[in-house]
């Protein structure tokens, strides 16, 4: 940030800027990546400005999914979440992502943030209270969120469709209307359970009336907009704010036992990593006073100039749009002046999954030797300011970096400094290709985020200067003698390289920096961007500014990981389930069983009730779905394997406390069959099968 310019203070803007907080429960993907890129690009931009910019990130660290993550891994979800955010510094310092903060949602800003601003809600009239009644895991001991309620979906009869929709017939239904539900945590039955929840009422005119002049007023994005309008249409419902324990959150004040939806303490943790980033006393003042903090982060953000910038995916669109300046506004603070939303990353147009990402691994790109702003140019090269998808497609992407950056912008170094002798600059008519307008035409694109516009036009100028050099052929020129025009040409070759090399700043920091170090120029900035180094300049010795794509190292990125994964069917009807390592494998305990009793269940056609010894000294109550293939009599005094350490799962006839097992196809209804494991000769009850 050294030698940015010092700007009037009047005109310096303030900004407050940030991307959507990750869930710490998985590491980065692509689609985060593109986020940062486009974010970091126009923060860099500003600082080109001279502005003042706070940028800052989090991990989003609450709610359900991850404490359930954490307890499967047998962590704390402190402990948990650390190490998620422990990994994030690699990509973010690999991709030349420079954020001033990265803080976290669990943390004591947001809880204090996020406590305050509750009370103001409430203060204001706005929180109420009502009974609900909700899916409760009895073996569990928690009320489940519908993504753990599995069941037949009621329109089609598929099986094991999730609680809020089906991915068979995609209806859409309440956890409620599932035919025999089950809890995918524990395989229990859910029972209707109902308990008090909290809500922050959107549904009130004067909210609903602030909602929509503030997200009708012009600063969004013209479609994203046009959605808000069409969910005021559909009317406003207020939000269900809390969480029974247990859950991984913020305690709701005077309370006991509640927590805030995981949703509520997210974007108030762009305020609690400003506020840690204020309060570790490195929000300083770059520009006006280098050694001094700014302001307190009370004041910066009750600032009316301050600008609060936010950048997400078209996925979080309500929650950015409607719940967030809610919150801000009916808690008395400043509301945000941006939500620049962008699209997805698709490769090779396939969509990819939010939990899994895509074929392209940030880290394997990285530790493949592929130069960071490569794909910083691409994704740039490919985002505009509306909310389209961008597609990563691998032959593009090779064709665009090695023509546009090294064959033409690297290329007019290269080419240019051979001519200049001793790499002294001669007096010649670099204005003639008229840098400033380039300029300021790239750099109200890039205000815009238009850019891919911005990235066409400094590559149509670098057109235009590799035909001067080539019309002017200075190799010719210094062969008949006129080593001096040839001179005068190079000299204005290398001019416009310096205005390109600040055009390109913003996306290519790297680059850029190393070219500043060839040019032996000040940091380039807007001010000083179109400015000529001038006739006596002397650049350094220029050494190659940047490799070309290899298209091998785009075919490793892409080549699947080493593990078999079969795609084709195979006997049974069911495809090879994805791999495990040998430690999943040994989390589950099987053991011979002797069935010692085993019945008809009255009521059920699909369930026998066995009596197992597994050698423990007690027997085990089991139901079992194999009342279609034997009588009891068959399986009296037969030896099978078990499951001995499935969690019980509460059935409607009993506690089942365990699972037999059994070989059969995947459309078992149709085809037939259902085969009961038996060990061979010699096995006893309780001995493990591994
Ligand atoms: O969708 C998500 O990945 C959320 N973790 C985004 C949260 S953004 C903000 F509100 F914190
Ligand atoms: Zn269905």
């Amino acid at each position: 940030m050294t030698g940015s310019p010092r700007k009037d203070p009047m005109s310096q803007r303030k900004l407050f800027v940030t991307t959507a907080l990750p869930y710490a429960n998985g590491k980065f993907h692509i689609g985060h990546i593109m986020e940062y890129i486009q974010a970091d690009i126009w923060v860099r931009h500003q600082r080109m400005g001279g502005h003042m910019v706070h940028f800052v990130g989090a991990d989003d660290a609450h709610g359900a999914p991850i404490m359930i993550a954490a307890e499967k891994a047998g962590r704390t979800p402190q402990a948990f979440v650390g190490e998620i955010a422990a990994g994030r510094k690699a990509y973010l310092d690999g991709f030349h992502v420079r954020f001033d903060n990265w803080h976290s949602t669990d943390s004591p800003e947001n809880t204090e943030l996020a406590q305050g601003i509750y009370k103001a809600l409430k203060a204001r009239g706005l929180i109420t209270t009502r009974t609900i009644e909700q899916f409760y895991d009895p073996v569990k001991g928690m009320f489940l969120p519908d993504r753990y309620i599995k069941g037949e979906c009621p329109v089609c009869h598929a099986k094991d469709q999730y609680g809020d929709s089906c991915e068979v017939c995609s209806s859409v239904y309440s956890p409620t209307e599932l035919i025999e539900p089950y809890s995918t945590l524990t395989g229990a039955k859910p029972e209707l359970r109902s308990s008090d929840h909290y809500f922050f009422q959107l549904s009130n005119p004067q909210v609903v009336d602030f909602l929509q002049a503030w997200t009708q007023d012009g600063k969004l994005q013209a479609e994203v907009a046009k959605k808000a309008g069409e969910w005021f249409e559909a009317g406003m419902a207020d939000w269900d704010i809390s969480r029974d324990a247990p859950y991984f959150g913020i305690e709701i004040p005077d309370a006991p036992g509640k927590y805030f939806y995981v949703w509520l303490d997210a974007p108030i943790g762009y305020l609690a990593s400003l506020k840690n980033h204020f309060d570790k006393g490195q929000a300083r003042d770059h520009w006006h006073a280098p050694s001094r903090t700014a302001a307190s982060f009370d004041q910066f953000v009750a600032d009316p100039s301050v600008e609060q910038v936010h950048f997400i995916g078209k996925d979080i669109v309500y929650f950015h749009t409607l719940f967030w300046p809610a919150m801000l506004k009916f808690s008395g603070r400043k509301t945000p002046d941006q939500v620049n939303v962008h699209g997805f990353i698709t490769v090779s147009g396939e969509k990819m999954s939010k939990s899994r990402g895509t074929g392209i691994d940030p880290l394997k790109y990285l530790s493949l030797g592929m130069n960071p702003e490569w794909l910083r140019y691409y994704i740039a090269a490919k985002l505009n300011g509306r909310v389209e998808d961008v597609d990563f497609n691998p032959d593009d992407f090779v064709a665009r970096v090695n023509a546009d950056l090294v064959g033409k912008y690297v290329n007019i170094a290269s080419r240019a400094v051979k001519f200049i002798p001793g790499g002294k600059l001669v007096a010649g008519h670099p204005s003639a290709l008229h840098p400033q307008k380039l300029v300021d035409e790239v750099r109200a694109l890039f205000e815009a985020r238009e850019y891919g516009k911005a990235l066409r036009e400094i590559m149509a100028f670098a057109d235009e200067v590799n035909l001067r050099f080539d019309t002017a052929a200075p190799w010719k020129l210094v062969k008949e003698g006129r080593g001096e025009d040839a001179a005068k040409v190079c000299s204005d070759c290398l001019e416009a390289f310096k205005v390109l090399t600040a055009c390109l700043k913003p996306v290519l920091p790297e680059l850029a920096a190393q070219a500043e170090a060839f040019l032996k120029c000040e940091p380039l900035d807007w001010t000083n961007a179109a400015k000529p180094l001038g006739a006596g300049h002397q650049v350094g010795e220029y050494k190659h500014l940047m490799q070309r794509v290899d298209m091998k190292q785009v075919d490793a990125l892409f080549e699947p990981p080493a593990e078999p994964v079969p795609q084709k069917p195979v006997p049974g009807g069911e495809e090879i389930a994805p791999v495990i390592t040998i430690d999943d494998f040994t989390k589950i305990d099987l053991r011979i069983a002797r069935i010692v009793e085993c019945k008809a269940v009255g009521g059920s056609t699909k369930l026998l009730q066995l009596t197992l010894d597994v050698g423990e000294g007690r027997l085990r109550n089991v139901f079992s779905g194999i009342a279609s293939a034997y009588q009891p009599a068959d399986l009296v005094g037969k030896l099978t394997v078990m499951v001995a350490n499935l969690a019980p799962r509460k059935m409607k006839f009993g506690v089942s406390e365990g699972m037999v097992l059994a070989a059969s196809h995947a459309d078992e209804k149709a085809r037939g069959g259902i085969y009961v494991l038996e060990p061979w000769p010699g096995a006893e009850p309780g001995l493990r099968v591994r």
